[in-house]
């Protein structure tokens, strides 16, 4: 009798793993399988190179299979499988919080880990309002959130989201939610950098604070560059407006950089490069190197402290995740940490950030392309679309690039670029060769 096999049985039922975010059947007809991965590049299953632009899903900064994340997490997978962090504790969540903090901008002084960046803004909407409540201002509930922002996919990051198609099927949603239009027009194309106009949509807050009250507003939750939502980068003086229309409100202010984290824009952390601090940060994805999933939310000393209040023996945050401070996780972001170090990472994003902007902004009179965007390693380079068929476009081109040994990911007629940290000259000449000839060969 033959012995059950249930990896045999598995593999020709093709539709057991049911795929996020991808269109499933016709992933079938084109599939893209991959088996290993090393430094700028993945392998597939069938032996063809693919130089990656797309570091994972903005996550793998240091590049693919990173020796000594690899070894830190092979280490501790060895010693430490597991803890619960439920009022117990490892000596790697501690150091891990220690080091992130101290990355972190100055009076941002307290971690709380999750297993996502979804779970990390749920998490940060949570302490928002509940600092709100410890401070006896429990009127305080709206929360604030911005057009085309992605925060995840669970409820509350949903509902704070901007992108209408990620909402559609799944409501209802948070209610006590407003929304800040995108600070972006048609001035602002093929900047160079930041846009030099466009400060004055900050005061949009103004106006939802005119119409909602100070007194009920929580907390405004933006990303600093938009990101899976087309790269847009605020405009000059933009994030500074909104800090002070928050302090002057008594509202919190959150930015999510789980895109711009650890070291996307040559720092930390965008809040670094921007030089506006927030009172709250999520970020994920770049924390781990992508390597074991994690996220985490940073807050100001204000608002940790707010809580620590009542008696001692009382939980002062009714929330929590099983594998918050998971030891892998902890194990990879402290070696994603060294490494960053070691290998100068935001130095060398300096160095080669205006080589990257200006080999992304060659392409400006390349056929189809409508606007370029780029700060740090991260680029939108958007096409015009199709009359009859939007995204379209970017599909055929996807297409090529991929027949060229390039993966390049889309959202509707944009691309969406942000390649490992530790790119070189040549790698961004064959990608920027290898878009432009896919631009010239598509209708
Ligand atoms: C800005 C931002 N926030 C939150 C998330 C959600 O992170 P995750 O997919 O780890 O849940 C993402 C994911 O791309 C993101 O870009």
């Amino acid at each position: 009798m033959t012995p059950f096999d249930p990896i045999a049985r598995d593999s020709n039922r093709t539709d057991a793993f049911w795929m996020p975010f991808t269109p499933q059947r016709q992933y079938r007809q084109r599939p893209i399988s991959i088996a290993s991965a090393s430094g700028m590049s993945y392998f597939t299953e069938d032996g063809c190179e693919l130089l990656d632009t797309m570091a994972g899903l903005w996550c793998v900064n240091a590049g693919h299979a990173q020796p000594k994340i690899v070894e830190a997490i092979r280490d501790m997978a060895g010693r430490l499988d597991y803890v619960s962090s439920f009022k117990m504790s490892h000596p790697g969540a501690e150091a891990t919080a220690q080091a992130l903090t101290n990355l972190a901008p100055a009076s941002i002084d307290h971690a709380f880990f999750t297993g996502s960046g979804s779970e990390a803004v749920e998490t940060a909407l949570k302490i928002a309002r509940g600092y709100h409540q410890a401070r006896g201002d429990g009127r305080r509930t709206k929360l604030i959130g911005r057009q085309k922002s992605y925060h995840g996919v669970n409820f509350g990051g949903l509902s704070v989201s901007g992108i209408a198609p990620h909402k559609r099927a799944f409501g209802p949603l948070l209610g006590d939610v407003a929304h800040l239009p995108l600070p972006y027009d048609e001035r602002m194309r093929f900047s160079i950098g930041q846009p030099e106009c466009g400060a004055e949509y900050a005061d949009w807050l103004e106006r939802l604070i005119a119409i909602h009250d100070a007194s009920t507003i929580a907390a405004v939750i933006v990303e600093p560059i938009t990101g899976s939502g087309g790269i847009y980068l605020p405009p000059v003086g933009y994030l500074e407006k909104l800090r002070e229309i928050c302090d002057r409100s008594g509202i919190l202010l959150i930015f999510d950089e789980v895109i711009t984290g650890f070291g996307r824009l040559g720092e930390y952390f965008a809040s670094q490069y921007f030089g506006v601090t927030p009172d709250i940060i999520t970020c994920a994805k770049g924390l781990t190197n992508g390597a074991v999933p994690m996220g985490a939310v940073l807050v100001r000393d204000t608002v940790f402290d707010a809580f620590m209040h009542g008696p001692a023996e009382t939980i002062e945050l009714f929330h929590g995740y099983t594998y918050s401070a998971h030891p892998l996780a902890c194990a990879a972001a402290l070696a994603t940490f060294a490494v960053h170090q070691e290998l100068r990472i935001n130095d060398h994003v300096r160095e080669i950030a205006p080589i990257w902007r200006n080999a992304v902004h060659a392409l400006k009179d390349a056929p189809h392309v409508a606007d370029i965007r780029t700060a740090g390693i991260l680029s939108a380079i958007e096409l015009t679309p199709r009359p009859d068929a939007p995204g379209a476009r970017a599909a055929d081109c996807l297409d090529l690039c991929l027949a060229a040994g390039l993966l390049v990911r889309t959202s509707g007629d944009t691309f969406l670029l942000s390649p490992p940290l530790i790119i070189a000259e040549p790698a961004i000449g064959r990608i920027i060769d290898t878009l432009s000839a896919a631009l010239s060969e598509v209708a």
